[in-house]
């Protein structure tokens, strides 16, 4: 891998623990303003310290983020569609030279295996993969799945793995039972998982913990830290499972603001 390939890979990825907390907040791309980004800034400022990177679009970062802040960019550059409409209808929104002149740390598009633009979204991957390589920017494949496909170990195995052998240099795809079975079919490929829907705090900790477990390289979550009630708690949260082995409960003693459990992993 190419020097300037590594070094972004690692303001992402520690290289020491091979672990990451990325912050998604690119929804707006198709979703417009989702409950918690409507002024994204006053959401994600205060979030970013405990972020080891921002997934995010060109144009929310140059509206809400200031240029001197100094965490990693995973750049969203697809779009072209919008929850009324196909949601695997994408293109490349943000062309190479964009990325490069925000600085950002990788770029990323979705990938549909099974939509019915499968094909294209797989084209706009390689697209990406190819000019990244030839300014050594890594780019993130996201699996994204439609309303019909079930989201279990054969399926998100086989979407990640097709990011991989085209040759996404990492892989965001949705936690699932056995999936020790996605992170292995995706070889030395970091995997992280998105947080999805909504859901209760500690379930979403619980996801957390199972995929670091399962050998997940990390969480790029969204909804679950900027919908939560307390955010930033939400995110410590996350963050200690992560990059300290807690424990779910030690988590969430995090979350709730109590005194730390001494407890590691269950
Ligand atoms: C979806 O394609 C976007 O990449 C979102 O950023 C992603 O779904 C992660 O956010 P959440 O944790 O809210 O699912």
């Amino acid at each position: 891998m190419d020097w300037g390939m590594m070094n972004r890979l690692s303001r992402i990825v520690n290289p020491k623990t091979g672990r990451c907390v990325m912050l998604a907040v690119d929804h707006g791309y198709f979703q417009g303003p989702t409950t918690g980004l409507e002024n994204l800034g006053k959401t994600v400022n205060p979030l970013l310290p405990y972020a080891d990177a921002l997934m995010i679009t060109r144009g929310a970062l140059r509206n809400w983020i200031q240029p001197q802040m100094t965490k990693p960019v995973v750049l969203r550059v697809s779009g072209g569609q919008s929850i009324l409409k196909e949601l695997s209808n994408e293109v490349i929104t943000t062309s190479i030279e964009d990325a490069i002149r925000i600085n950002a740390s990788a770029m990323t598009c979705s990938v549909y295996v099974g939509g019915e633009y499968e094909k294209e979204s797989i084209a706009n991957l390689a697209k990406i993969v190819n000019e990244g390589e030839a300014y050594g920017i890594p780019v993130l494949a996201v699996t994204a799945v439609g309303k019909e496909l079930t989201r279990d170990a054969r399926y998100l195995a086989l979407a990640s793995r097709i990011c991989v052998e085209i040759g996404a240099h990492m892989v965001k795809t949705y936690y699932c039972e056995d999936f020790q079975k996605v992170v292995e079919a995706c070889g030395k490929v970091p995997v992280i998982i998105a947080g999805g829907k909504k859901i209760k705090e500690k379930e979403a900790l619980e996801m957390s913990f199972n995929a670091v477990k399962a050998g997940a390289a990390g969480v790029d979550m969204g909804r679950n830290v900027f919908q939560s009630e307390d955010p930033i708690r939400m995110i410590q949260a996350v963050r200690a499972i992560v990059h300290e082995e807690a424990s779910v409960e030690r988590a969430l003693q995090i979350y709730e603001g109590g005194k730390q459990l001494s407890g590691s992993r269950a």
